[in-house]
């Protein structure tokens, strides 16, 4: 309530980070985490070959060198812009939730930043002095060294984020002593770790199943033997993964369980929950199926069915993070602070006296009988705009429109009666945050909403008022 409010009334803000942050984690854990420590034992393998076999060896040297180019590009445009644009887009939509984590994690995110430098600065040197290494075999042993040294730095980067993404989950400890050790430390950091890895180097390895189809032709001689060695990459790796999964979903509170059905579907889904599961868990058994295939009979493999592993296992970190995201409401910081920026322990407060007087960027500190629809207004930003919109998607209109059943017009007291019940009616809501005279305006807007539909701007194009309770009087300034 210290800020103005962003807001995107057509696509919500929610989509706006959904999208970002998936392409961003897709590419990262594809790309970077677990692509590179895979191509740097490619490129190791092809300057051990090439003792025995000088054309073999650069046969591999050059999958290696091609398939790095690939991860070059896309992780130094789409991935760090997306990488970026994460925090702007969070801060962005809920800054109070960045700024608590700000000054909880402080030294981490400052560490991640020299951390991400030196990953760039060793992924330019690695990439781009690779034809270089070639010259000697002093040359190829440091250039692999880099490799070595750029895997680890990548994965590093997934070791502090995901300590941050736990605690917003799970504060654990952090919520009685307020330590950043605690913080960090978290009930739920180690297994998401634990699980994320292996899943990283999984995908790295289904996305080097893909560029081998593409840059190896059925004639090249190495070509069977890189399909295999992908191949048992993959494998290798997918018991770990699974171990990591069972023992992250042990960890998860039991009260975020009971979003799961919700998260995974949507809610029209739910009762489809156990049919996707099913789907989801086929189709990683059939990505398997076809790991063990390459690595039985690299030959016999189809073409397509190489780009079947990427597919699956993009859908379910994709699904991953979905989940991940939407269990862990009504919270943005577990326990601590709501998904609408607002901290638990100031509800009381507002509750009393509502949460109009104490927005800094409202133009109705207090509700009256004249500016009804401009307070419902308001409160909609400050309660409900996080998740939903007026006429775009997860339309708070439509939603409750839903709920009255098609012909009916809205009812007024059915809708006062809902909002202060809604956290007990679907759990993943934060509970009504104002006072009898704001749910009151809440309503008037929503009604009014339904007779006139209105796009609701945001802060970033309708600019920002400053509240008469907050901005400084003319006399104060006067005084200074
Ligand atoms: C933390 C995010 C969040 C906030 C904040 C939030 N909601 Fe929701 N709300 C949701 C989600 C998610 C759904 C379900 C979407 C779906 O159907 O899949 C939902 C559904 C609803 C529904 C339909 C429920 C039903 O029984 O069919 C209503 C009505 C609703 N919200 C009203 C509100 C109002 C009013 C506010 C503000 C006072 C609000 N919500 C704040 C996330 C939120």
């Amino acid at each position: 309530m210290d800020f103005p409010i962003f807001h995107l009334d057509f696509m919500g803000n929610r989509l706006l980070i959904a999208i970002i942050a998936i392409l961003h984690v897709l590419i990262n854990h594809a790309l970077a985490v677990g692509f590179i420590p895979l191509v740097t034992i490619l490129e190791y393998l092809g300057f051990r070959q090439r003792k025995t076999n000088l054309e073999i060896g650069m046969q591999w040297d050059e999958l290696a060198r091609k398939m790095m180019f690939v991860g070059f590009v896309i992780t130094t445009s789409i991935g760090a812009l997306t990488g970026v644009g994460i925090w702007f887009s969070a801060s962005l939509t809920n800054p109070a939730a960045i700024g608590s984590l700000i000054r909880v994690f402080y030294s981490a995110w400052f560490s991640e930043w020299i951390i991400f430098v030196l990953e760039v600065v060793f992924i330019m040197l690695y990439f781009l002095r690779w034809k270089k290494s070639n010259e000697s075999e002093q040359a190829k042993r440091r250039h692999i060294r880099f490799g070595a040294a750029l895997s680890v730095f990548s994965w590093l980067t997934m070791v502090i984020i995901v300590a941050i993404l736990g605690f917003m989950m799970d504060p654990g400890n952090w919520l009685s002593d307020r330590s950043f050790f605690s913080g960090f430390t978290n009930p739920l950091y180690i297994p998401q770790l634990y699980f994320r890895t292996p899943l990283a180097m999984m995908m790295g390895g289904a996305f080097a199943l893909f560029l081998i189809l593409i840059f190896l032709k059925k004639e090249d001689t190495i070509r069977e033997k890189a399909i295999s060695f992908t191949s048992l990459w993959l494998l290798i790796w997918s018991p770990v993964a699974l171990v990591g999964a069972l023992l992250y979903r042990s960890t998860i509170p039991e009260s975020m369980m009971g979003n799961l059905p919700t998260a995974v579907g949507t809610r029209a889904f739910i009762n489809w929950y156990d049919s996707i599961l099913l789907v989801i868990f086929g189709a990683v058994i059939i990505s398997l199926l076809i790991a063990l295939w390459g690595f039985l009979k690299p030959r016999k493999l189809p073409r397509p069915a190489l780009v079947i592993p990427i597919i699956v296992l993009f859908i379910f970190l994709g699904s991953f993070e979905r989940v991940r995201e939407f269990i862990r409401k009504p919270f943005v910081i577990g326990e601590y602070m709501y998904a609408n920026g607002l901290r638990v322990k100031d509800y009381p407060l507002y509750q009393k006296n509502g949460i109009l007087p104490y927005a800094t960027y409202v133009s109705t500190p207090q509700v009256t009988e004249e500016n009804k629809i401009e307070a419902g207004k308001n409160v909609f930003m400050i309660a409900c705009s996080r998740c939903h919109t007026v006429t775009g998607i997860n339309s708070v209109v439509r939603k409750f429109r839903n709920i009255t059943g098609p012909g009916k017009p809205l009812n007024a007291e059915a809708i006062k009666q809902y909002i202060p019940k809604m956290h007990q009616v679907w759990y993943y809501m934060p509970p009504f945050p104002g006072n009898e005279a704001e749910l009151d305006a809440l309503t008037a807007f929503i009604l009014e909403m339904d007779k006139n539909p209105q796009y609701i701007r945001g802060a970033q194009s309708a600019g920002v008022t400053i509240s008469p309770k907050h901005s400084r009087k003319k006399s104060n300034r006067e005084g200074i």
